[in-house]
């Protein structure tokens, strides 16, 4: 496989230029008024697979958001690789905390992306780098390099939990069949230190309804005397940490895998500076569970994080009022073996018994999914690593993250194929935050290196 810097150089300016068009379509999947915009995106990048040689592309509905499908099949005896992507993303909100607004994109540098760096919502997570593939595939069949068969599988609903992709992967296992999965939707550690992610977390997200009264209350009145359910939801979260930070829920810990001391060891080699961290961020220290670093608290160890909290009086000024509700979304960043269901079972159970006399609870759980681990000698890692070899001039690390991309282990079990992730982003691209942005160094060294993995794969599979 030739270098692609050749025709990246030449072809960049429209390889920026379609990837903003596709930025300005707000396909935020969350809210059901930019329904129509999640269905053009589909349609744009249906389009932009067709442009970049796929001999069919279909748009396959489902339950809910359209799946984009497209594939070049060049000759059945070789090797397949999937590229999954996600053409949604997340509400912008808060937009005044955008400088700029969130579906225009602009150009602008930052300390680290010198070149400039694409802001808008979806940049990186995960247009910007679902788009590499697609240029990473104009590449190869423009220039007559492309070395294997190649299936694309792009979802509108990711941000809200992937439920028609399950339904879609279950009645399409032989479409889908496939020898390696490919995804970048993930981040490596910096531009100089190329990573693979090797692990991502799994998921269980529930909401929380506390009642109490059955009706607002005056404070003055009745303060005191009735369960105020904001107070009693505060107390309930606080309950759910120990004075170490470890989670109180009984049982919640009694499937997880612990790291060997090898692996933590391996881990604390990559390069990590607790002060850049939080100086970053902006804070004074870390925070977290007890006995482990910072790099393990977000990636190794599961968590349990409020999302969001209500109820009562929010609007200017004071308002004198005892709320009849009160509200919590609740995220739990779970880890090999923990089984999602079960976690939520354990959740809801545990919440409900701690409430006290004078309010009733109810758990609604949302979307979950199990996490996955990658080992790193299969055909896939390996290849990946010699792609970054070749096109970074270092070997990657292998870096599990905090992130979660649930549908991943179902992908493993239905399709029976390895996920390698191969992401480009970094933290601080502020992915789901306002003035999300993606490096365009970044963009263009993914459609660099995409078709070496191609090229390794096909090459370490015969
Ligand atoms: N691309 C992210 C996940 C991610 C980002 C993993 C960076 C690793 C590193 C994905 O779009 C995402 O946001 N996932 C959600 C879960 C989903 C069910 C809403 C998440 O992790 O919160
Ligand atoms: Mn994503
Ligand atoms: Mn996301």
């Amino acid at each position: 496989m030739k270098s692609a810097k050749p025709y990246i150089e030449e072809h960049k300016q429209r390889f920026l230029d379609e990837l903003l068009e596709l930025l300005k379509i707000p396909s935020i999947s969350a809210d059901s008024a930019y329904k129509q915009d999640v269905i053009k995106t589909a349609r744009a990048i249906k389009e932009a697979l067709q442009n970049a040689g796929c001999d069919t592309v279909e748009i396959c509905e489902t339950p809910g958001y359209p799946i984009v499908f497209g594939e070049k099949i060049i000759d059945p005896e070789l090797p397949t690789v999937l590229v999954y992507g996600h053409y949604d993303v997340q509400p912008p909100d808060p937009l005044d905390l955008w400088d700029s607004p969130p579906f225009d994109p602009v150009i602008k540098k930052t300390d680290l992306h010198p070149e400039g760096a694409i802001f808008a919502r979806g940049a990186c997570d995960d247009k910007g780098q679902m788009y590499m593939h697609v240029k990473a595939l104009e590449f190869m069949t423009r220039t007559e390099q492309l070395p294997c068969n190649v299936k694309f599988m792009i979802e509108g609903e990711e941000e809200v939990g992937s439920a028609s992709l399950g339904w879609f992967v279950e009645r399409n296992r032989e479409k889908l069949a496939n020898d390696v999965i490919l995804i970048s939707d993930t981040g490596m550690i910096a531009n100089d230190v190329p990573s693979i992610t090797t692990g991502l977390r799994g998921l269980s997200y529930v909401e929380v309804e506390v009642t109490g009264p059955n009706r607002d209350l005056h404070s003055g009145l009745y303060g005191g005397a009735v369960a105020n359910p904001v107070n009693v939801l505060a107390k309930m979260i606080a309950s759910l940490h120990d004075e170490n930070n470890h989670i109180t829920i009984p049982g919640f810990y009694d499937q997880v895998q612990e790291a060997s001391e090898e692996e933590r060891s391996k881990m604390a080699e990559a390069p990590f500076s607790i002060e850049k961290y939080k100086k970053a961020l902006d804070i004074d220290d870390v925070y977290g569970e007890v006995g482990y670093s910072t790099n393990e608290r977000n990636s190794i160890r599961p968590t349990l994080d409020v999302n969001g909290i209500w109820g009562g009086y929010t609007g200017e000024g004071a308002k004198t009022v005892i709320a009849s509700k009160a509200y919590a979304k609740i995220s739990m960043r779970l880890v090999p073996d923990q089984d999602w269901k079960k976690i939520t079972n354990l959740f809801k159970d545990h919440f409900e018994n701690i409430a006290p006399k004078g309010v009733r609870v109810t758990v609604k759980p949302h979307h979950g999914g199990q996490a996955y681990v990658t080992p790193i000698d299969s055909i896939g890692y390996r290849a990946a690593e010699k792609a970054y070899e070749k096109t970074f001039g270092k070997t990657p690390i292998p870096q599990r993250s905090g992130g979660s991309i649930p549908i991943v282990a179902l992908f493993e079990k239905e399709l029976n194929s390895k996920t390698i992730l191969m992401g480009f982003g970094l933290d601080s691209d502020a992915i789901h935050s306002p003035n999300e942005h993606f490096g365009i160094w970044n963009y263009l060294k993914g459609i660099e290196t995409i078709p070496q993995f191609y090229h390794y794969f096909t090459e370490m599979s015969q």
